[in-house]
């Protein structure tokens, strides 16, 4: 039987995110370059959002590619680059016909030309659907979207009154000022970080991490996953007695 049917609808979390980790590994262990790694975790990326549509998730968000993976070797980011084309021509009708809105964070001009008019005709073509916002994080970290968010704090408003800012009115200069914060997180591949994602949106986030690849990332992972957030007490600081 599969876990789906062990998931309670009524305390779904609204918005999920996931550091999709051990490509690499997963295709060393195979004795095949780091990307098949990549190649093969394109479809854990197919299967995940499906999975995450199917219960009725109303934000998934995927870190794809980090700041600090631009340090890797030329080749493989290059490889990288153009799986990104490739999984964007693949995966574009199938967004559509499923009513999956594409959205993008991070500092997309180090991106290629050619991704980054992809990612515009993706952006384009998926804009009025409305069933699940799906976010893949691109060339992002953490700090650099809170400094980012800073400098156009400033600039925008010169003249600030320090005393009114609040944190609601500050993550309204974040690239996810449009989503809710994840209640979950999940990274793959037995690694124990956030590796600079989302660090002021995770605050409050309920982590979960697997030991699998993440090309081994299955339906009954991410269902799992869900279970297991359900049976967590979110406190926020109080007591247990006082949730009620
Ligand atoms: C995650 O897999 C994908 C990216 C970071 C682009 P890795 O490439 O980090 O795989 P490992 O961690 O080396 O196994
Ligand atoms: C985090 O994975 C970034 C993505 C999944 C895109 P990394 O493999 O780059 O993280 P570290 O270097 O092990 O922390
Ligand atoms: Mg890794």
């Amino acid at each position: 039987m599969s876990l789906i049917n062990s998931i309670n609808r009524e305390r779904l979390p609204k918005h999920v995110a996931i550091i999709m980790d051990g490509n690499g590994r997963w295709a060393m262990q195979k004795g095949k370059p780091r990307i098949f790694g990549h190649q093969s975790g394109t479809n854990a990326v197919r299967t995940t959002i499906e999975a995450a549509a199917e219960i009725g998730i109303e934000y998934l968000t995927l870190y794809a590619f980090s700041t600090e993976n631009w340090k890797r070797p030329k080749m493989e980011v290059e490889a990288l680059m153009a799986l990104l084309i490739t999984s964007i021509n693949d995966e574009l009708d199938n967004l559509v016909k499923n009513k999956i809105k594409l959205n993008i964070i991070g500092d997309t001009g180090q991106l290629p030309i050619s991704v980054q008019k992809k990612i515009s005709a993706a952006l384009n073509a998926t804009k009025s659907c409305s069933k699940m916002t799906l976010t893949i994080a691109l060339s992002y970290s953490g700090r650099w979207e809170i400094l980012e968010a800073v400098k156009k704090l400033i600039k925008n408003n010169p003249l600030l009154d320090i005393e009114t800012l609040t944190e609601a009115k500050f993550s309204k200069y974040l690239s996810t000022h449009n989503l809710p914060d994840p209640e979950l997180l999940i990274r793959t591949s037995g690694e124990y970080r956030l590796s600079n994602f989302l660090l002021w949106q995770l605050a409050y986030a309920e982590l979960y991490f697997t030991k699998a690849l993440w090309p081994d990332f299955s339906k009954e992972e991410f269902f799992g996953a869900i279970i297991d957030f359900q049976g967590r007490e979110r406190r926020f600081g109080k007591t247990s007695e006082q949730l009620g």
